[in-house]
């Protein structure tokens, strides 16, 4: 008989951004029940300390657990850069935890057609040179830079996605000369999916840009299906949930964008 695990998956970020990758998993595991918590009284992550960030992450893994949740995705880059090793400490033997870096380069380096590989984060990501390092150990041979890009979650966050102050902005950063002659650009942001075309058209369509939501998602389904964690079809839909730390209209109107569908978020205060 074929095993059926009906807990939740969990997900997190510093607020709406991980919603991409949210809702690449429930295109790729349309039986699985969501739990989403977005930070929003701690955003942004990007520009806060190692301690700080490892802080918030394992008072909300530690929460998601108290939940019942199966598995822990990390879907933040600046939460995956800085805390990885901290969250899967507190998750311990309880559930397992994906995050959002290294399924991404396990595909880059699987890929075997790039030498030149460019990232874009926060200075929190970047800063903590995960992606470099990860990339480089078992690939010596590769070229990995990589750039901040501070100014690209807030400018989403205000809506500004494709008109000429975003395309100036994106303009700016990818010009950096770090950047010249790369052949992949890893988008090291949950935000960044949203303005994944306007990154295309600025290299022409000539550079594979690198979106991690889809990546993160299958990489779950495998570890779902070895560890016969999944939830088989029941014929209900499942009921997700969208949890924020602080509720405001505007995040409930700019969660659309990230998830493609209205959801409702509910505030909930862990950090008290
Ligand atoms: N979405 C977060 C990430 O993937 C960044 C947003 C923030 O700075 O909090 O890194």
């Amino acid at each position: 008989m074929i095993q059926s695990d009906e807990r939740p998956i969990g997900i997190f970020d510093s607020g709406v951004g991980g919603l991409t990758v949210a809702n690449a998993i429930r295109q790729v595991l349309p039986n699985e029940r969501l739990i989403y918590f977005g930070d929003t009284i701690h955003l942004p992550y990007g520009d806060k300390s190692k301690e700080t960030i490892t802080g918030y992450s394992t008072r909300i893994t530690r929460y998601l657990l108290e939940q019942d949740c199966k598995i822990i995705v990390v879907a933040c880059n600046t939460a995956s850069a800085n805390a990885y090793e901290t969250i899967i400490g507190e998750a311990d033997n309880k559930a397992s935890v994906v995050d959002v870096i290294d399924p991404v380069v396990k595909y880059v380096t699987s890929q075997n057609k790039y030498k030149r590989i460019g990232v874009i984060g926060t200075k929190s990501t970047i800063n903590s040179g995960t992606y470099v390092s990860k990339i480089i150990a078992g690939n010596p041979h590769l070229s990995v830079t990589s750039v901040a890009t501070p100014m690209l979650v807030p400018m989403i966050e205000e809506g500004f996605i494709f008109d000429d102050i975003s395309n100036a902005i994106i303009r700016s950063y990818l010009s950096k000369p770090e950047l010249d002659n790369i052949e992949a650009l890893i988008l090291g942001c949950t935000h960044y999916p949203i303005i994944k075309n306007q990154i295309k058209k600025f290299y022409n369509f000539q550079v594979d840009v690198i979106d991690s939501s889809l990546i993160v998602a299958n990489a779950l389904h495998a570890i779902l299906e070895m560890n016969n964690l999944m939830n088989q079809p029941s014929g209900n839909q499942p009921q997700h949930r969208f949890l924020v730390s602080d509720f405001t209209e505007y995040f409930q109107a700019v969660s659309k964008l990230f998830f493609e569908e209205d959801i409702v978020l509910e505030k909930v205060n862990i950090f008290e």
